[in-house]
């Protein structure tokens, strides 16, 4: 049983490569003590073997609760079940054609049709570069139908150091999406032109 937070997100992680963000983004929603229900696709396992050389337990240990992609019995399969939004980080050109075409087999996808149906908030943080015509087509489909796409591409104006940093920009801005305050980039606050030089 989870224990009920006053926020309460889903987050799945896809076998797109990125999958430090995911792991951010829940080390994040766990210091501010949000309720987090984590999906890991089978694919998202094997990514996260090769770009973080840990397993998905040890990503799953910092969700509230985890279930595996084929729970098909999981609450989260239900609109009843309610959530203030869902999180997909990063996000597999794969999972992203599901969300546009209603394709709903697994646990990540069912749970993007219920988020969608209910009107919640729907995040997605794709990652795939060069960009086929399809996977342009299947981004603009998904923000048509109100899907936020966040694509995991860091800025450079707060002047990142690290690898920490560009990730804490993206992690940054999805939290953004949900009004969540945090502290992971300085803000863009202009350049400083002459008419604004003191005299
Ligand atoms: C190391 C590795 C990196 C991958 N990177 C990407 C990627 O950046 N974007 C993408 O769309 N697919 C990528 N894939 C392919 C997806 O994992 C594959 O399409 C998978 O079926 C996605 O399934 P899922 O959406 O259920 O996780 C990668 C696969 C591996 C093994």
């Amino acid at each position: 049983m989870c224990a009920e937070q006053s926020v309460r997100l889903v987050v799945a992680i896809t076998g797109a490569s990125g999958v430090i963000y995911g792991k951010r983004l829940l080390e994040m929603l766990k210091q501010k003590k949000m309720e987090t229900h984590l999906i890991v696709s089978n694919a998202a396992e094997k990514v996260i073997q090769q770009e973080l050389g840990v397993n998905r337990k040890d990503i799953e240990r910092l969700a509230t609760c985890a279930y595996g992609p084929d729970d098909l019995a999981a609450p989260l399969m239900s609109g009843s079940f309610q959530t203030d939004g869902m999180i997909i980080i990063p996000c597999s050109m794969k999972t992203l054609a599901g969300i546009t075409h209603g394709f709903a087999d697994n646990l990540i996808l069912r749970a993007a049709d219920v988020t969608m149906k209910e009107k919640r908030r729907l995040v997605v943080v794709p990652r795939e570069t060069p960009l086929s015509t399809v996977h342009i087509r299947n981004m603009l489909a998904a923000s048509e139908l109100g899907v936020s796409i966040v694509p995991a591409m860091p800025a450079f104006y707060h002047k990142p150091e690290k690898i920490g940093d560009m990730v804490d920009f993206i992690v940054g801005r999805v939290l953004d999406c949900f009004k969540i305050d945090h502290n992971l980039f300085k803000r863009y606050s202009g350049m400083k032109t002459r008419s604004q030089t003191p005299a």
